[in-house]
């Protein structure tokens, strides 16, 4: 059975196996996150780009965890720099881990880091395979073609998917992204943290009506299973 926690934002929590993921830990500065990063148990952080609001509390997590921050090679470099471990990954290629695999994506967007101004490499997306399950957590992006090849080769029990607009697809793109990827569950995020990115999710789950995914409208520490 695979775990998901949504605490807000693009910040998930995964759970199988007895291993714990945390994707996009952003945790301190969150306005709809509940709970404290020091309370956050991770064997692994995973990063989609280095914004601020992804790139979160990272170092706080990966330290007192121990974990390995799994990024793309800018990121994981920063990262080695602060002294965590990590394990380098870049677009298109994936490595196996105890719970599974992880595969970088391609995304559009930016990813430099705010409070270093260092770049931190291009921004993704993330799959990872954990509990026998797909999960697409597709970072910041804009909507791309690409995604058809993804949902081909990686069948996707659960997309995470952007909605928020302004910086990333809103709920119209997000909604063509559903059927360029065919999962079976999606779930909206990246929208409602900060007033720029104000959505209704509502919308997203009206466009979805009839096409053959179940849409999850998740708030913030609400858990599903996979
Ligand atoms: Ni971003
Ligand atoms: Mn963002």
């Amino acid at each position: 059975m695979v775990k998901i926690t949504f605490h807000g934002h693009s910040c998930f929590e995964i759970d199988a196996d007895g291993h714990h993921l945390v994707i996009d830990p952003f945790f301190r500065n969150n306005p709809l996150c509940k709970v404290k990063p020091e309370d956050v148990k991770a064997d692994y952080v995973l990063i989609s780009h280095g914004h601020g609001d992804h790139w979160g509390d990272t170092p706080l997590i990966a330290s007192r965890n121990k974990a390995t921050v799994i990024a793309n090679f800018e990121l994981s470099q920063y990262a080695s720099k602060q002294g965590l471990k990590s394990h380098p990954l870049h677009i298109g290629g994936s490595a196996k881990f105890p719970f599974g695999w992880v595969k970088l994506t391609i995304a559009h967007h930016g990813s430099t880091l705010e409070s270093s101004h260092e770049h931190g490499g291009n921004p993704t997306g993330i799959l990872v395979n954990i509990g026998g399950k797909t999960i697409y957590h597709a970072g910041d992006t804009g909507l791309f073609l690409d995604m058809q090849l993804i949902g081909e080769m990686n069948p996707i029990d659960l997309a995470l998917l952007p909605i928020g607009d302004n910086f990333t697809m809103g709920p119209v793109d997000a909604a063509k992204a559903v059927d360029f990827l065919k999962p079976k569950k999606v779930v909206p995020m990246h929208y409602n943290t900060f007033d720029i990115i104000k959505q209704d999710p509502q919308q997203f789950v009206d466009l979805l009506r009839g096409k053959p995914v179940e849409c999850i409208v998740m708030n913030s520490g609400d858990t599903i299973e996979l």
